[in-house]
């Protein structure tokens, strides 16, 4: 899947670029399929809400589950952010948001980047999330945020916040998001199970709360080039990852094919 010159120069402006119905419902099927159990598990790579018990991310599933895994190679997440930044990627991180029916919790404003460079050292802004919708992300259920142009301010100062949720997070104060809105305004890119977001590192994102019936599973995939690879261990290697292997895209249909097996880093 190659990006066209209207849709580089979007990114460009808006720093994002949503794609509706960007798989089919069979291999969202497939995905979603695996995730009860995945949450079900307790393990460090599993985050829970304020509750001790709502499961808010999972971390790494690529490397223990197979399907994630086949997700993690897949190309159509993966070559479009090969074509920007014109060089091979690895993961950097991988993670499933479940922003679960009435006890999902928000994200406060951020950069990704933020955290990325400060805590990781990650040299360059040369990295890219990449977000797939398992299930409708609507004006309900918590869709994410985002504030356009706002990637073109590079790192923006941030506070760490280790109280507002039972994630920490470096988050952005509330002038500088009313300045930054002033100017840019909020987008909110709903669709389908199977529309695809990618976002720039430094896009200013955040969601509100779930307070619907409707969990908004998202799979985030934050790709890396290769040559700007981190250079801090601060974080466990669930949640920033050492191996700086170049991504090798599987076939289109890796999704709905039984023979296609990548081999998994951790034990299923
Ligand atoms: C994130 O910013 O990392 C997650 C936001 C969300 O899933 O709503
Ligand atoms: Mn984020």
């Amino acid at each position: 899947m190659n990006l066209s010159p209207d849709q580089l120069a979007q990114f460009e402006r808006d720093g994002y670029l949503l794609f509706p119905d960007l798989f089919k419902p069979q291999e969202m099927k497939n995905l979603l399929a695996e995730v009860p159990r995945i949450y079900s598990e307790h393990r460090p790579e599993i985050v829970r809400e304020k509750d001790g018990v709502t499961p808010r991310t999972s971390f790494a599933a690529h490397t223990y589950n197979p399907m994630f895994a086949k997700l993690a190679h897949h190309p159509r997440l993966v070559e479009p952010i090969e074509q920007v930044f014109g060089e091979k990627l690895y993961m950097h991180q991988f993670k499933i948001n479940a922003k679960a029916a009435f006890d999902g919790d928000v994200w406060q404003w951020h950069q990704d980047f933020g955290t990325w460079h400060r805590d990781d050292g990650m040299p360059e802004a040369r990295a890219m999330n990449v977000a797939l919708f398992l299930e409708e992300a609507n004006e309900f259920n918590g869709p994410l945020m985002f504030i356009p142009g706002s990637h073109k301010g590079g790192v923006l100062n941030a506070g760490h916040d280790t109280k507002t949720t039972s994630y920490p997070l470096w988050t952005i104060d509330n002038p500088t998001i009313t300045r930054l809105v002033e100017r840019g305004g909020i987008v909110a890119p709903k669709g389908r199970a199977g529309s695809m977001l990618m976002f720039h590192c430094n896009l200013v994102h955040a969601s509100g709360s779930n307070l619907t019936p409707w969990n908004r599973t998202i799979v985030y995939l934050s790709l890396c080039a290769v040559s700007n690879h981190i250079t801090r261990d601060k974080r466990p290697e669930y949640i920033a990852h050492r191996d700086f292997t170049p991504i090798e895209a599987l076939p289109d249909d890796c999704l709905l094919r039984d023979d296609i097996i990548v081999p998994l880093k951790q034990a299923a």
